[in-house]
C-alpha cells in the first residue's frame, strides 16, 4: 500500500512517515524540498523510499505526485494558508485524501466547499485526523448513541494541560486564536454567546474552568449526531496560554518538541451528550505523546480508507470510520476509552 505523505518534510509529517515505515506501508514523501524530504525518509530507516517535489502553485504537478497512490496524507500546515490546493490535486488525482489540521475555518470550508467535488470524483476527504479531531468526533458519535433517545446538546472537550507544542501548531493556533470562536446553535455555526464553565474530569474530584474554543468536533459531530447545539471547550489554562500566542511568540517556539516531555504529555478528549429527556452520558478517550498519537491514527486512517473504502465526498471521522472499532484499535497503542451514564439533569 503506497501512501502520499504531502508535507512529509514537517515535525508530523516525518513522524506520518516513521509510522508507515513501522505498519509495513510505503511512503512517498511529496513537498517542495527534496533534500529536506530525502533526510526524512533516511531517518525513517527507509533511504530508498519515493521523494516526489511538487510545488503549491502547480496543482497538475501535485496530481501526479499523488496519481498512483492509494492515499493522500496531508501534513502540511497552516492548512488555512497551504491546504486546499493538496485537496483539489488530491480530488483532481482522484485519491481519498486526509490531513491533520486543526483549524476550524479551514475545517468548515474543507467540509462545505470540497463536498460535491469530493463526491463527482468519487473520492472521500477527512479533515481533521489528529489525536483530538479523531478520538473527539468517535467518542461523541459513541456517547451520543448511548443515550437512544434524540439529543439536545454535545459538549466536546479537549481537557489536556498546556504542554510541549511545535512551531507548525503555533503557527496554526496564532493564526486561529485572532478568529472568532464559534459554536453550532440551534442548528447553525455562530458565535459563542454562552459563558465560560466548569466540567469535570473523569477520576478527578473537582470540575475545572473550560472556555470556549471551535474544536474540530464544532464542524464535524454535527454531521452525524442528529441535535441542534455542539459546543466546543479546552481547559481554562490552555486558552489562558493559547490567548497570549501571538504570530511572534509562535516564531521562538522549537520546530521539533522535546521528545521526552512529549512521550509523558497526556491527551483527553471528552465528550458530554444530554437528550432531550434529560438523561446525559460522558465518554472519554485519553492517550500519551500527542504527536504521536496523531501519526498512529493518520496511519491507521490511511489504511482503513486504502482497505475499507468510505462514501464519496466529505466526510467527519465517524462518517469514515467505525467508531469503535477505530478506538479499539487506538487501544493497541495505550489509548484508552469509555463510554457512561451521568446523573440526569432536571
Ligand atoms: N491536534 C492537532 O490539531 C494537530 C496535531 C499535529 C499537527 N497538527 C498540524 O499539522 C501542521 C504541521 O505541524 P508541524 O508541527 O509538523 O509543522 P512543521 O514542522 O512546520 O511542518 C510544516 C510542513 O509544511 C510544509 N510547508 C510549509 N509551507 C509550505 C509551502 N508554502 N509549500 C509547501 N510546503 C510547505 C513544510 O515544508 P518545508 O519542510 O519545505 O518547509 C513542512 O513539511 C500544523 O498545521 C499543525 O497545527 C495539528
Amino acid at each position: 500500500m503506497r501512501i502520499a505523505v504531502h508535507g512529509a518534510s514537517g515535525f508530523t509529517g516525518s513522524l506520518i512517515v516513521t509510522e508507515l515505515v513501522r505498519r509495513g506501508l510505503t511512503p512517498v514523501l511529496v513537498g517542495r524540498d527534496a533534500d529536506r524530504l530525502h533526510r526524512v525518509a533516511e531517518r525513517a530507516g527507509r533511504p530508498d523510499a519515493e521523494v516526489r517535489v511538487a510545488a503549491l502553485d502547480d496543482i497538475d504537478a501535485l496530481a501526479t505526485a499523488f496519481a498512483d497512490t492509494d492515499v493522500v496524507i496531508n501534513a502540511a500546515g497552516p492548512f488555512t494558508l497551504w491546504g486546499e490546493p493538496v485537496v483539489r490535486a488530491a480530488i483532481t488525482a482522484g485519491r481519498p485524501y486526509l490531513d491533520t489540521t486543526g483549524e476550524p475555518a479551514y475545517l468548515h470550508k474543507i467540509l462545505s466547499t470540497y463536498d460535491e467535488p469530493a463526491k463527482r470524483a468519487g473520492v472521500a476527504v477527512v479533515p481533521a485526523v489528529t489525536d483530538d479531531g479523531v478520538p473527539g468526533d468517535l467518542i461523541a458519535a459513541l456517547t451520543a448513541a448511548h443515550l437512544h433517545a434524540p439529543i439536545q446538546e454535545v459538549v466536546i472537550a479537549d481537557l489536556r494541560r498546556p504542554g510541549a507544542a511545535s512551531r507548525g501548531t503555533g503557527r496554526s493556533m496564532a493564526a486561529i486564536m485572532v478568529l472568532d470562536q464559534v459554536e453550532y446553535r440551534d442548528r447553525a455555526w455562530q458565535s459563542v454567546r454562552l459563558p465560560d464553565t466548569t466540567l469535570t474530569e473523569p477520576g478527578e474530584p473537582d470540575p475545572v474552568p473550560v472556555s470556549a474554543l471551535a474544536l474540530p468536533g464544532v464542524y464535524t459531530i454535527p454531521r452525524h449526531v442528529e441535535t441542534p447545539h455542539v459546543r466546543g471547550v479546552i481547559r481554562g489554562e490552555a486558552a489562558a496560554l493559547f490567548a497570549s500566542l501571538t504570530a511572534e511568540v509562535a516564531e521562538t517556539l522549537p520546530e521539533i518538541p522535546d521528545s521526552d516531555v512529549l512521550a509523558a504529555s497526556k491527551w483527553l478528549m471528552l465528550a458530554e451528550a444530554t437528550a432531550v429527556d434529560g438523561r446525559r452520558a460522558r465518554g472519554w478517550v485519553t492517550g500519551f505523546d500527542p504527536y504521536g498519537s496523531t501519526a498512529v491514527i493518520a496511519v491507521e486512517a490511511a489504511r482503513r480508507l486504502a482497505t475499507d473504502g468510505a462514501p464519496a465526498g466529505t466526510l467527519a471521522p465517524a462518517q469514515a470510520f467505525d467508531p469503535a472499532s477505530f478506538l479499539d484499535h487506538l487501544a493497541t497503542t495505550g489509548v484508552k476509552w469509555q463510554v457512561e451514564e451521568l446523573p440526569a439533569r432536571n
